[in-house]
């Protein structure tokens, strides 16, 4: 295979391009023992319909990619747009200094996995397999369980967090 070249103009480019894709973000949470972890996430999709595949990229330097590394299950949720504070909350502070399940209501769903109760859209689903993909590790996800909302709900976009400071540099 050969070896990846640095070209600071196609970097360029195709930070553009992701820029430009505006994709949605999530709040990834997790339990391990008594531990609980979350934080926003931007690398993350769909990868398979059936049967149905999730992968989430954890940057190696956060708390939850560490928790998540003795995990056996993560749970997704989709942040309402319309309620910037949960997105911020996870993605601009970090587990390695603050409780941040003290600043937010949450409840205990399937797995032990803790859920976020002002995200009506989430799901659950077994760590199926981990990779290193560089500075972020790769979680793929099956699927257990799932709460989609009853009324129509703006997924927050990439767009809509841009401005606020990781709680970990990445
Ligand atoms: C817009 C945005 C996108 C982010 N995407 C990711 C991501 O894909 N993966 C990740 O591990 N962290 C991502 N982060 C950073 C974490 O959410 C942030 O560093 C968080 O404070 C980490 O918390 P923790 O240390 O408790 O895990 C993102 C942050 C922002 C603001």
């Amino acid at each position: 295979m050969p070896v990846e070249q640095r070209d600071v103009h196609n970097e360029a480019a195709f930070d553009v391009i992701i820029a430009t894709a505006d994709y949605p973000v999530i709040i990834v949470t997790t339990a391990a023992g008594q531990e609980r972890a979350g934080c926003l996430v931007g690398f993350a999709g769909q990868v398979s319909i059936e049967p149905r595949r999730f992968l989430v990229g954890l940057s190696h330097s956060n708390h939850t990619c560490a928790v998540a590394q003795r995990a056996q299950h993560l749970a997704v949720h989709l942040p309402d747009r319309d309620n910037p504070a949960l997105a911020e909350l996870f993605g601009s502070e970090t587990g390695s200094t603050i409780d941040k399940f003290a600043h937010c209501d949450w409840h205990t769903g399937p797995h032990a996995l803790p859920i976020l109760t002002a995200s009506e859209a989430w799901f659950t689903g077994p760590i199926l397999q981990r990779h290193d993909f560089g500075d972020h590790m790769g979680i793929l996800l099956g699927l257990s369980a799932a709460s989609a909302p009853n009324r129509a709900l703006a997924a927050s976009r990439y767009s809509d967090v841009a401005d606020v400071p990781p709680g970990h540099p990445q």
